[in-house]
């Protein structure tokens, strides 16, 4: 049976003594630590991937960040938002293009010589529907949500050492991997992410032989770019969004970032496989 934890952020954060050590800086569970691990994090420039990126910095991760746009990510190592003495290593990469990715992990290899963890966080959503969508936006979302978490993941399992504890793959899913709202413009993005779903529980079960952990996180909505990239410009569609934002009290782009560290954080025979975290306040979709 699936080890499945629903949880509310807050009580998550406040109750949880695994991240009341690790957050306070004494954490003395044995496998806790994350320092010295080398992590990939895809998706990096911007909302949950820039700040999974900052907070594994700044527990002592060697994080290795990529995305298409690299500015937000270099400007966090001139910014001192990290410790000082570390820096982000930033690789610009188009997730979608097989060449890049593998070039990608190229680098990686040379660079770095091993990951211990990935953090498949690049995503998109889209905004047509089932029945009035672009064939373009749906080859682009599978491109992205699919098939570069699938080569990523890949060319990260050649890398990671299945004979240290410290290897974890960790897909950021979605509420919408487990369920399909009444929202037809959001019914493809669906589709992708309840593949993730079935992507994430195969590879758990395909990498336990390499001891080799995977976890899915599935945010409800998080205060980020994401609707604004999908939905473009419609200034009707963005004030809807913000409303429904605004009245869910979205959670921030941090909480999943603190969902993170803790699942990487537990004892090394404990998987978390499945995190689900929504607003308090959000309406059951
Ligand atoms: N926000 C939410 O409410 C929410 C809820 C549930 C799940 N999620 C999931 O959370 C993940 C992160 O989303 P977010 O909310 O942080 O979105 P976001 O603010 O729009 O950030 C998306 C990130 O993905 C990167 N990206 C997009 N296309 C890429 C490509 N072709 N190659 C490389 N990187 C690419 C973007 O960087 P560049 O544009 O610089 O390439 C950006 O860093 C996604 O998987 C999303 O499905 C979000």
């Amino acid at each position: 049976m699936p080890r499945t934890v629903h949880v509310n952020i807050h009580e998550l954060f406040q109750a949880s003594p695994v991240v009341r050590l690790a957050d306070s800086g004494k954490n003395c569970l044995k496998h806790g630590s994350l320092q010295g691990r080398i992590a990939l994090v895809t998706g990096a420039s911007a909302g949950i991937g820039l700040a999974i990126a900052k907070t594994l910095a700044q527990k002592g991760v060697t994080v290795i960040a990529c995305a298409r746009n690299t500015d937000t990510l270099l400007a966090l190592n001139r910014d001192g938002e990290i410790p000082k003495g570390t820096k982000i290593h930033v690789i610009k990469t188009d997730l979608t293009k097989e060449q890049e990715v593998l070039a990608l992990y190229k680098e990686i290899a040379a660079q770095h010589g091993k990951l211990d963890i990935l953090i498949n966080n690049a995503g998109m959503g889209g905004k047509g529907t089932l029945l009035d969508g672009d064939f373009e936006e749906w080859k682009n979302l599978v491109d992205l949500n699919i098939l570069a978490l699938t080569l990523s993941t890949r060319e990260a399992v050649k890398l990671i050492d299945g004979k240290s504890t410290n290897g974890h793959i960790i897909n950021v899913n979605s509420i919408v991997g487990h369920r399909v709202p009444n929202m037809p413009s959001a019914h493809f993005y669906t589709g992708t992410k309840h593949m993730v779903t079935a992507l994430t529980e195969g590879l758990r079960k395909t990498l336990q032989s390499k001891n080799i952990r995977v976890t899915s996180v599935s945010p409800g909505a998080v205060e980020t770019e994401f609707a604004e990239r999908a939905l473009g410009k419609d200034p009707e569609a963005s004030a809807m969004v913000k409303a429904y934002f605004a009245k869910a009290k979205a959670l921030e782009a941090q909480d999943i970032a603190d969902a993170v560290v803790y699942a990487l954080s537990v004892p090394a025979h404990v998987n978390i496989d499945e995190l689900t975290i929504t607003p308090t306040q959000q309406v059951t979709l």
